[in-house]
């Protein structure tokens, strides 16, 4: 059976989703693309139909399922539109824009009693990351007493403000401190530079462990993520970025990922993979679910709000509804 896809945004990642389904995933096929600017959505479309309207995309009975990479203001909307449409939605980080809208998406999904969404935290499909949740639940290092996150990007785009240093980028790291030791944050401390950037973010879990953040989006030299786990026993880190290592004229030299698609090239690619697979089989993976993209969203809400304060603050979560336990 081949499922047939269809692409919302054809910009930077929407290239990069467009290029994995025809490419890279097994019983899936580029059926429609659609992007407002329709030369972006006919460069990438190639046999795929090209919608001017997504929401005649997503309603359209040659789509069986639909991957939004439009940008985070559009999501909720068309996330609504998949589960109103009953079909599967892979959507972009983050959720939506408003906590607001992501309890609303919930809230949708409850009602259908079934869900429909998985958030694109794709970090959950990193080999690196899949393995450090293995040993983490292993106890290979003993009782979690410490995560240490880097987040470096060498310049921040025009449009990425304050506000979205936590609510486009530090959610990365609320997913994945959250997936990884399958705890929740309780309270979060902030300390920002002069200029806004970089962050440092101390974090307290559940779980009885501390993490702290390094999120730093213009550090020119360019893209780094990384994570270690201090335990009780020792420590276990993600690999480093694995590219040629140079040795010439008295100096060692290796490459640095000039953005996150090289460094994360595998984690988008099984992400797409496992999820095509959850629709044919039915069983779902670990993808994020519309619950991760709501409580992540409505983390970084609450953040967003005390920033700059310097305070501790205390997080206010729901309980979960029957649908994400
Ligand atoms: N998972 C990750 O690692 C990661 C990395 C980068 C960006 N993102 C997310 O991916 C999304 C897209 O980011 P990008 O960098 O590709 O942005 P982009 O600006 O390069 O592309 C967005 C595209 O969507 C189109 N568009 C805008 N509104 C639309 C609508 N209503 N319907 C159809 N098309 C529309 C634009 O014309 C543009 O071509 C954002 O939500 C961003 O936060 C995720």
């Amino acid at each position: 059976m081949s499922i047939a896809v269809g692409l919302i945004g054809a910009g930077v990642m929407g290239m990069e989703h467009g290029r994995i389904l025809s490419m890279h995933t097994p019983n899936a096929r580029l059926a429609g693309v659609c992007d407002f600017d329709s030369e972006k959505a006919r460069s990438i479309a190639g046999k795929a139909r090209v919608f001017s309207d997504p929401l005649d995309l997503i309603a359209s009975r040659e789509i069986d399922a639909v991957l939004i990479a439009s940008p985070d203001s559009t999501h909720a909307d068309l996330v609504q539109a998949c589960i109103a449409a009953e079909k599967p939605v892979l959507c972009e980080k983050p959720l939506a824009m408003t906590a607001e809208q992501a309890r609303l998406v919930v809230e949708a999904e409850c009602s259908k009693e079934r869900a429909f969404v998985q958030v694109g935290y794709m970090r959950r499909f990193d080999p690196g990351y899949e393995e450090l949740k293995r040993l983490y639940e292993a106890n290979t290092v003993g009782n979690p007493e410490i995560l240490h996150n880097f987040h470096r990007n060498p310049v921040a785009p025009d449009w990425m403000t304050g506000d979205m240093l936590i609510t486009n980028a530090f959610v990365h790291e609320i997913d994945i401190m959250r997936w990884l030791m399958n705890t929740e944050l309780e309270a979060v401390r902030i300390t920002v530079a002069d200029k806004g950037d970089p962050m440092m973010i101390v974090t307290r879990l559940a779980n009885g462990a501390i993490s702290s953040t390094e999120l730093f989006m213009n550090c020119k030299f360019g893209y780094q993520v990384h994570a270690e786990l201090v335990g009780a026993d020792g420590t276990v880190a993600l690999p480093e970025f694995s590219a040629p290592v140079i040795n010439t004229s008295g100096h060692r030299a290796s490459h640095v990922p000039r953005n996150w698609i090289p460094r994360f090239t595998a984690a988008y690619q099984a992400q797409t993979r496992r999820w095509i697979q959850s629709i044919a089989s039915g069983a779902p993976n670990h993808g994020a679910t519309a619950w991760d993209g709501y409580i992540t969203t409505l983390i970084a809400e609450q953040l967003v709000k005390q920033i700059g304060t310097d305070q501790t603050i205390m997080l206010d979560l729901p309980p979960r509804p029957l649908l994400y336990r």
